[in-house]
């Protein structure tokens, strides 16, 4: 990892190559992440690991998600992933946010409307992950300042005030931190506490705004 020629960043794309690329590479690294760290994400292995090949493609194929990868060259291997997600008619960022972007796709009527009357767009970072082996060397980082970026620009094309937010669980201090060093500051109206559907639990999550440049 130290050889910045072993990896590059790269976005997934919704065509054969990048279909065959998310179930060959992304799908294992997902899973991975669900088992490896289940208290840092809203989904679960349980879960996902019975989706069908097509739910899986669902999500790279859904025109408001995009997902970017720092993959090992030699290997292909994901190392680290960050989405983004929008723009969603909601300045709210949604718990589930994938369930919450595959329904904006089917009502996107509805939501095209909606956006082109705001004043503001909203996105959403999630899925958020690095494997533990290369952690700390700024992979998580390099992928959210694309994600951020990519954000930016549409806000700036469209003349819209941007909100881009996410969700993390208050027990993650080290995302907590990992967020603010990307330029997030955690929202002013606190933690609350929310019902997981898919664990049977609830825990306390905080909103997180992106707020400035990162460093
Ligand atoms: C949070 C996570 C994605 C960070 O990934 P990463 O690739 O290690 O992050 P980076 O190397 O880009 O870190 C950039 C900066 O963020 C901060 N940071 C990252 N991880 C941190 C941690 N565990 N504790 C404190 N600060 C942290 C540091 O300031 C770091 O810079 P530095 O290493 O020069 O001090 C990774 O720890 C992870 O996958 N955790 C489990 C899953 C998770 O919590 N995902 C978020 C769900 S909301």
């Amino acid at each position: 990892m130290s050889n910045l020629t072993e990896w590059r960043i790269e976005p997934i794309s919704s065509n054969d190559e990048g279909c065959c690329f998310y179930l060959d590479y992304y799908k294992p690294f997902r899973l991975a992440a669900l088992e490896q760290d289940p208290d840092a994400f809203g989904s679960t292995y349980d879960r996902e690991i019975n989706f069908t090949d097509d739910e899986w493609l669902s999500r790279i194929n859904n025109p408001l998600v995009k997902t970017f990868v720092a993959v090992r060259l030699h290997d292909r291997k994901v190392l680290s992933a960050t989405s983004l997600i929008g723009p969603m008619p909601n300045p709210d960022p949604a718990s589930n946010p994938f369930q919450a972007s595959s329904e904006m796709r089917d009502a996107s009527d509805h939501h095209h409307q909606n956006h082109a009357e705001a004043s503001s767009v909203s996105f959403q970072i999630t899925g958020v992950y690095t494997l533990p082996e290369a952690r700390r060397q700024g992979l998580a980082k390099m992928l959210a300042e694309i994600a951020i970026g990519e954000a930016v620009a549409y806000a700036e094309q469209y003349g819209k005030r941007l909100e881009l937010s996410l969700i993390v669980y208050t027990s993650n201090s080290g995302a907590m931190l990992f967020y603010e060093s990307c330029g997030f500051v955690a929202s002013v109206e606190g933690p609350r506490e929310s019902f997981n559907p898919h664990k049977n639990a609830s825990a306390d999550e905080i909103c997180m705004h992106y707020r400035k440049s990162p460093e």
